[in-house]
This record gives C-alpha cells, sequence and structure tokens, in this order.
C-alpha cells in the first residue's frame, strides 16, 4: 500500500462514518486562504480528539499548539456542560485566524486561545490556576515535548490523559540520520513518557490522508 491509498482509505472512512460538516470544510477553507501550512489534523484524527474528550467526560482541555483551531474545535466540541478548553499559539496570525474560526464555530465562548510561546504561558496558567486539566493535547513545536510532557503532567489531575501528536513522523523516529531538534526531541519526549512513575501511555501509528505518523497516549496516575 502507498501513501495515495492510504488516503483514499481515509476518504472513504471519512464518508461512512463521519457527517458533513461545513464548518470544519470551511475553517480548513480559511487556513489555505490565510496561507496556513497544512499540518492540521486530518479529519478523522480530529473525529478521535473529539471521542476522546467525551469518553473522558473532560471540562478542562489544554492544547499546546493551535494553527487555525481545526484540532482546537474537535476537541471543544466534546467537552461536557461548563467546560473550557485554552490553547496555546506562539504565531500572533495563526491565533487571529484560529479564534475567527471558533467564533464561526459558535465555540467563543469556550474557548481560549493564549498568544505566545507555550513555555511563558504555561506558568501564567500556573498562576491563574487554570488547571487541574483532564485532558492536553500536545502538538506544538516537537523540539519543546519534553518539557510540555512535564508541565502537562504537573496541570493535570489523577485520571487525566496526555495525547502527543506526530510521534512517528514518517518513521523519520527510527532513522539514524535524522537528528533535527524536533525529532530528538520527541525521542525525549517518549522516553520521558515510558520512564515517568506518573504515567501509564501507549502508542499508536496511524497512516492516512496525513501520511505515516502517530499519537502516544498517556495515563496520569
Ligand atoms: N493542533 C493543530 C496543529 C498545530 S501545528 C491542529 O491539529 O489543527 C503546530 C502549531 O504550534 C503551529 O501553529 C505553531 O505556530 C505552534 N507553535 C510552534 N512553536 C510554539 C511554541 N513555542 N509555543 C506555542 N505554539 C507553538
Ligand atoms: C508538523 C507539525 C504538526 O503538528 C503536524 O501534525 C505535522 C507536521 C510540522 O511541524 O511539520
Ligand atoms: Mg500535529
Amino acid at each position: 500500500m502507498q501513501r495515495q491509498d492510504w488516503a483514499a482509505v481515509d476518504d472513504h472512512l471519512a464518508r461512512a462514518l463521519l457527517p458533513a460538516d461545513e464548518v470544519l470544510e470551511q475553517v480548513l477553507e480559511e487556513n489555505r486562504a490565510a496561507g496556513l501550512p497544512p499540518i492540521d489534523v486530518s479529519p478523522l484524527q480530529g473525529a478521535f480528539l473529539t471521542l476522546l474528550a467525551r469518553i473522558t467526560g473532560a471540562r478542562r482541555v489544554l492544547e499546546i499548539g493551535t494553527l487555525g483551531g481545526y484540532s482546537t474545535i474537535h476537541l471543544a466540541r466534546g467537552l461536557g456542560d461548563g467546560g473550557r478548553l485554552v490553547s496555546l499559539e506562539f504565531e500572533p496570525r495563526h491565533a487571529e485566524v484560529a479564534r475567527r474560526n471558533v467564533e464561526r464555530a459558535g465555540l467563543t465562548g469556550v474557548v481560549d486561545v493564549r498568544v505566545g510561546a507555550a513555555l511563558d504561558t504555561l506558568p501564567v496558567l500556573e498562576r491563574e490556576g487554570a488547571g487541574p486539566f483532564d485532558l492536553v493535547f500536545i502538538d506544538a513545536d516537537k523540539g519543546g515535548y519534553p518539557q510540555y510532557l512535564q508541565w502537562a503532567v504537573r496541570l493535570s489531575r489523577p485520571g487525566a490523559v496526555l495525547v502527543g501528536d506526530n510521534v512517528v513522523r514518517g518513521g523519520r523516529l527510527v532513522d539514524p540520520a535524522a537528528d533535527d531538534p524536533g525529532v530528538r526531541g520527541v525521542r525525549t519526549f517518549l522516553d520521558a513518557v515510558g520512564a515517568h512513575p506518573r504515567l501509564t501511555a501507549t502508542a499508536l501509528q496511524t497512516v492516512g490522508a496525513k501520511g505515516w505518523d502517530g499519537f502516544a497516549i498517556a495515563l496520569v496516575d
């Protein structure tokens, strides 16, 4: 099977399982028009995030890496009554597009997009007492993943679920020639998850419209 087959299977699965959704399609169109890179989660992965929020009964969600808010909207749609989501984004331009998209999705009162480097805004969240979070989605710069993991655990309640996106990156994870800060960050992140005394974890490889990648999923004890 090749990459175009993975995309065709994704299309088939999405058509069979996902309701037509003009808002989400418009979000992707807005992102394209604004020149954002097409590195959002896929529609099926987004639906997985909505399900995860519902399965965990999440009311407090933290996202690190907003881009245009495509994953944000999926997570926010799965929130229980009175739920809130905080999403951290470094690029003001991305945050601006995301806020417009969140508004289009009718989620402005639920989603708080914060601009800044996550390592600067995470301590602010802690000082504000914004947590503890029930679900954390880590999806910003891959070099930062090891530190985002420490913050995610620190800001989570026992029983919270942590998800790390893009931990396989087309197999670069295991390519000895791949040695950029992103790949090194993901390797360190995975080792730290595995060694963490409060985390029980797994990772699932994925193929589909976004190529070959994977999620790490951990439960905080
Ligand atoms: N979660 C999004 C995709 C995020 S792409 C979705 O699936 O729809 C990664 C995002 O992280 C980009 O928008 C990038 O600008 C942002 N980012 C990069 N470095 C960051 C940092 N230090 N702090 C916060 N966000 C960062
Ligand atoms: C990249 C980032 C992502 O969050 C993603 O899902 C895919 C690619 C990137 O920085 O290349
Ligand atoms: Mg990602």
